[in-house]
């Protein structure tokens, strides 16, 4: 018998653990990882590059025609981002980015865009999908939906690291006031809000290491 496809949302605010986690998951359970954010990321990323900022009040539709956006998943879990032919991956993880996206996120145009994109690359495999309306707008059939959330001291501390471990030199304060102003951006948009899905699992990671986290998500989705 065929196996059959499973689709896992994996939803919830910066810092909230969402992509190291559903990483690690689809690497135990032989499923695709796709990083949703890092899509909004890469068009962030490329309108720096035609605008030197990204212009306020503009909407994005006639940037996106003809961009050639890929991930290329690799068997690490770790899907690497491209624009055309660039390598984008590491670029995008800046504060630049994170300071810039919500301009982006909030164009109905630009999502639109991007979750055509999602669903186009979950269409033959089994995967987890990580976002911010993974569960409610991209995938609402999905077969498994999670809400992962954390207080706003954890996650900026999370985030904190990460940038330390990437050798980037932040102030924690100001990390912390960014993913206060990013929980205000992704829960407000009209479109593709950040919320809870009705039939999601709601998972508070605050007292939660990462493979607490990962054991839980892989003894979600094994029996599916
Ligand atoms: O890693 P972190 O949680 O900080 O963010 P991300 O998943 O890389 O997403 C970055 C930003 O992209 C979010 O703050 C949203 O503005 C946007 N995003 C979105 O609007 N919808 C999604 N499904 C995923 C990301």
């Amino acid at each position: 018998m065929e196996k059959k496809r499973i689709i896992v949302a994996v939803d919830g605010p910066a810092g909230s653990g969402k992509s190291s986690v559903s990483r690690e998951a689809a690497v135990a359970l032989n499923l695709k990882y796709i990083d949703s954010g890092a899509i909004y990321r890469a068009i962030t990323w490329f309108l720096i590059k035609e605008y030197g900022t990204v212009p306020q009040g503009k909407g994005f539709s006639g940037d996106l025609a003809g961009l050639r956006i890929s991930q290329v998943f690799k068997k690490d879990g770790f899907c690497n981002t491209y624009v055309g032919d660039t390598d984008v991956s590491l670029e995008i993880r800046n504060e630049t980015i994170a300071k810039n996206i919500g301009k982006v996120s909030d164009d109905p145009g630009v999502r639109e865009y991007v979750n055509g994109l999602l669903r186009s690359w979950a269409r033959d495999n089994s995967i987890i999908m990580d976002g911010r309306d993974i569960g409610t707008v991209v995938f609402p059939d999905a077969d498994l939906k999670v809400y992962l959330d954390a207080s706003v001291d954890v996650r900026a501390e999370r985030r904190y690291n990460e940038y330390l471990e990437s050798g980037k030199n932040v102030d924690l304060n100001s990390i912390k006031k960014q993913i206060i102003q990013r929980d205000i951006e992704d829960t407000s948009r009209p479109f593709g809000a950040l919320k809870t899905a009705e039939d999601a699992v709601v998972i508070d990671t605050s007292l939660l290491s990462k493979e607490d986290v990962i054991r839980t998500l892989v003894d979600l989705i094994a029996p599916l």
